[in-house]
């Protein structure tokens, strides 16, 4: 049988799948690893934890024998940097990273405003790679002069796959140094920056072979080819049919990001969401992203303490499934007590910006907030309001795509949190229109899997809708309509102290 071997480098962790070219799942294995925080709004991770969960999850997919090709996928705009023998030079700054301000102001005065949109299709990015480049060039100049190689998350494990310095358009058009009209780096871009262009991998688009495995570097034999692959989330978007103008998708895992195509880069010049290049050839896409969403969630769930399910009130769901230490809730547990409580939270409202923000505000300084915090308030009440702040943010992401005349006639849900039977529903509510599910959800690895037949010639089928779509409620939208805009009202309320905060 022909098979196909997806990878997603994601933040929690990576998921190695093994696919038929029918689209049936055959192996599939996730490993995880930490993610540091070395200061207030700093992401790392080590790219060798990568390496080893895909050394892992090779080895337990096994059946290497009708494999036909590898996609990689990963998560967007980390830095990774290379010495001249190919090793690791400092963990890499990842994409929820928060600590460039002032070279991103630095960005624009090299570039200038208007410049930098056109050609990148965003104004200068805290979260977006060069950012990055320019803060290790300012604050580590001993690490900056022996870097060699400047790679994406998923494009490090191309190379030690296949020894290629490699990428493609989708994941670097979220590096913010190339012209995403002409779909290669901007030469204007890497001159004005003074970044040598040797650094940077060779451009591919997704769909291309981009190299083959070596033998010996993992349980795989030696010249399987392995295609460009996506960005996660236009890795998610070629698995769940998102490939033309009209559709988009919602994502909620670590991050949250709405995601539709475009026959042209369109771009708004605010930077409330971002223009890219697609993974598929000739077309772009219009993607807002939240940056702590899921992760917002995995953050509660690990400050809440192990206790004894009598103690979490009716909650319906068993407490083992996606829990830590046996007895920390679950997240279909942490679902079952948010619906026990009304729309609104008991008049909690939660701002989800504890890793700053990037849309609909671009704003390194902003953080967390639970507006309305009383002590009628338990954790029911905080985790609904956390599920709605994220929705919210959604909602507000929707409203820029429509104001920009974006068509949205199609939205599905993919992603771990789309497991969330509450959130799918609130989601519904707050868009105001049906969001449906996929019938098998393997998000990016699947995508990635899509675009490895699709390199070779061959093709993995992409799975179904679920049989029915979640239907908005019209009460349930009027009730959640006053939260919403009292939500909307409060970031522009605390701009300034944001950036007070920061100063402190
Ligand atoms: C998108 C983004 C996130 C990461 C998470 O712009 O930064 O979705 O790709 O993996």
């Amino acid at each position: 049988m022909r098979t196909y071997i997806g990878i997603d480098v994601g933040t929690s962790g990576t998921k190695t799948a093994l696919f038929s070219g029918g689209g049936e799942l055959i192996a599939s294995h996730t490993s995880e690893y930490p993610m540091y925080q070395p200061n207030n709004g700093w992401a790392e991770q080590d790219p060798l934890d990568w390496w080893n969960a895909v050394l892992d999850g090779i080895r337990a997919v096994g059946h290497y024998d009708g494999v036909r090709a590898i996609g990689l996928s990963g998560q967007m705009h980390g830095l990774v940097m290379l010495d001249g023998n190919g090793e690791v030079l400092r963990p890499a700054i990842i994409w929820c990273d928060q600590r460039t301000s002032k070279e991103a102001a630095q960005l624009t005065e090299l570039i200038g405003a208007e410049r930098l949109i056109r050609l990148t299709g965003n104004p200068a990015m805290t979260g977006f790679t060069a950012a990055k480049i320019l803060w290790v060039r300012n604050n580590e100049p001993h690490i900056w002069e022996r870097c060699r190689h400047i790679l994406l998350p998923k494009d490090y494990i191309r190379y030690k796959l296949t020894g290629e310095f490699a990428t493609e358009v989708s994941d670097a058009s979220g590096m913010q140094l190339m012209d995403i009209s002409a779909r290669d780096w901007s030469g204007e871009i890497l001159t004005k920056l003074q970044i040598d262009r040797a650094l940077l991998p060779k451009m591919y688009e997704s769909p291309d072979v981009t190299g083959v495995t070596l033998a010996n570097v993992s349980a795989l034999p030696a010249g399987i080819p392995v295609a460009g692959g996506a960005g996660d989330n236009a890795a998610a978007a070629i698995g769940c049919g998102i490939t033309a103008e009209g559709k988009a998708f919602t994502t909620i895992g670590s991050s949250a990001v709405v995601y539709a195509v475009s026959d042209k880069p369109r771009i708004d010049v605010q930077g409330r969401v971002h223009a890219l290049c697609a993974s598929v050839p000739g077309k772009w896409t219009v993607m807002s992203c939240t940056q702590g969403a899921g992760l917002s969630l995995k953050w509660l769930r690990d400050l809440l303490p192990p206790t004894p399910l009598k103690e979490w009130g009716n909650a319906k769901a068993p407490l083992s499934e996606g829990g830590q230490g046996g007895s920390r809730l679950s997240y279909s547990q942490m679902d079952a007590l948010a619906a026990d409580v009304p729309i609104g939270a008991e008049k909690l409202i939660f701002l989800p910006y504890l890793m700053g923000e990037r849309s609909p505000h671009p704003d390194a300084d902003a953080r967390g907030v639970f507006f309305g915090l009383s002590a009628i308030h338990g954790n029911a009440q905080i985790i609904r309001a956390v599920l709605e702040g994220v929705a919210y943010s959604q909602r507000e992401c929707l409203d820029v795509f429509r104001e920009m005349g974006v068509e949205v006639g199609d939205m599905t849900f993919t992603g771990g949190g789309s497991k969330s039977e509450l959130w799918r529903q609130m989601l519904s509510d707050l868009y105001n229109c049906p969001v449906k599910t996929l019938s098998r959800d393997e998000g990016a690895a699947l995508g990635a899997a899509m675009l490895a037949a699709q390199s070779v010639g061959d093709s993995v089928s992409p799975p179904t809708n679920s049989s029915e779509a979640v239907i908005p409620n019209r009460e349930r939208s009027a009730e959640y309509e006053p939260y919403y805009q009292l939500y909307k009202s409060l970031y522009p309320v605390l701009r300034e102290s944001y950036k007070s905060l920061a100063a402190l």
